[in-house]
């Protein structure tokens, strides 16, 4: 059957291992592995902007032999004329993958259902499961493995990365911690399952309000926008509820001496993190960006040996 990559627990932690390993290999050796050659296409859709997804797919996917599709869903007949089902039907028949940045899950959901080949969701509403492979790859490189580190995000908890760092960092077997104010808490769903997975794998999962005990003791600590796309018109209401939750010095002095900054980017300097955190010494932000590319072309030859 088809595996498809939508969220983060679409893995288990051996799975999630096995692609960490080959994200290592791979970025020892950026050419060793061809699986599109021939070559093959992989379409990737857009129907937000990016930088970093856009391009470490399109770069990944040259690396491995094959062709770049990237479409803009403004200039396609998605999300207007056409479902995702029947344009899942159309694509499968020229291309070796599917890789989507869309609004809702649902979506992804709708496309992985109505096509053979594997569907990889590129950041939706919910969940942004390729920037977290690149996390825990970026993890592993700092502090040498996964299992029993705490990892603390701060901001907003119902965001995509914050629901995502709690189904992968749970599947890895780490300690997630999330603080956000009243009304930011993480979907209830995906909190149990998330405490679901860490019941698996011998981690953990806390949610917080106060962001100075949630960081107490952390080695990772971790934020993201405040004002994520599809969230323009609630900003006003946003940058004032969640104002006490900005990552400083203070607040990072709370975690261990040794403790890393995380930020999948683009970031907002002197929002959601000062500029002495995110361009600072515990900042490893540059090596998150570049492990997109790694990452993303170990997830790739993963799924497609399963195709
Ligand atoms: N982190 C991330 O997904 O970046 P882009 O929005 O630039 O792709």
């Amino acid at each position: 059957m088809t595996r498809h990559f939508l969220r983060d627990d679409d893995l288990t932690q051996a799975e999630q291992g096995e692609i960490l390993d080959l994200a290592i290999e791979l970025k020892k050796d950026r050419f060793s592995h061809k699986p599109l050659a021939g070559p093959q296409t992989v379409a990737v859709i857009f129907d937000k902007s990016s930088t970093r997804t856009r391009v470490s797919f399109a770069v990944g996917i040259a690396d491995l032999g094959g062709v770049p599709l990237i479409i803009s869903t403004a200039s396609s007949q998605l999300g207007g004329k056409e479902t995702a089902a029947d344009t899942a039907r159309v694509l499968e028949r020229q291309v070796a993958a599917i890789v989507w940045r869309t609004y809702a899950q649902a979506g992804l959901e709708e496309m992985a259902l109505g096509t053979t080949v594997p569907v990889i969701n590129a950041l939706s509403d919910d969940f942004h499961p390729c920037q977290l492979l690149a996390d825990l790859l970026t993890i592993r490189e700092h502090k040498g493995a996964l299992q029993g580190l705490v990892l603390t995000f701060i901001g907003d908890g119902a965001s995509n990365m914050a629901q995502s760092y709690l189904l992968a960092g749970a599947t890895a077997g780490m300690h997630v911690r999330v603080a956000s104010p009243e009304g930011f808490a993480p979907n209830d769903r995906v909190v149990a399952d998330a405490d679901a997975r860490a019941t698996e794998t011998g981690g953990s999962v806390t949610l917080y309000t106060d962001p100075n005990e949630a960081v107490a003791g952390s080695d990772v600590v971790v934020t993201d926008t405040w004002v994520s796309m599809g969230k323009e018109e609630e900003k006003a209401k946003r940058l004032t509820s969640l104002a006490a939750y900005r990552v400083d010095s203070e607040l990072m002095a709370l975690a261990k001496p040794d403790a890393v900054f995380m930020h999948c980017l683009p970031a907002d300097r002197g929002f959601e993190v000062t500029e002495d955190v995110i361009d600072g010494p515990q900042s490893i932000i540059w090596d998150e960006a570049e492990n997109r590319l790694h990452a993303q072309k170990a997830l790739m030859l993963w799924l497609l040996e399963r195709a």
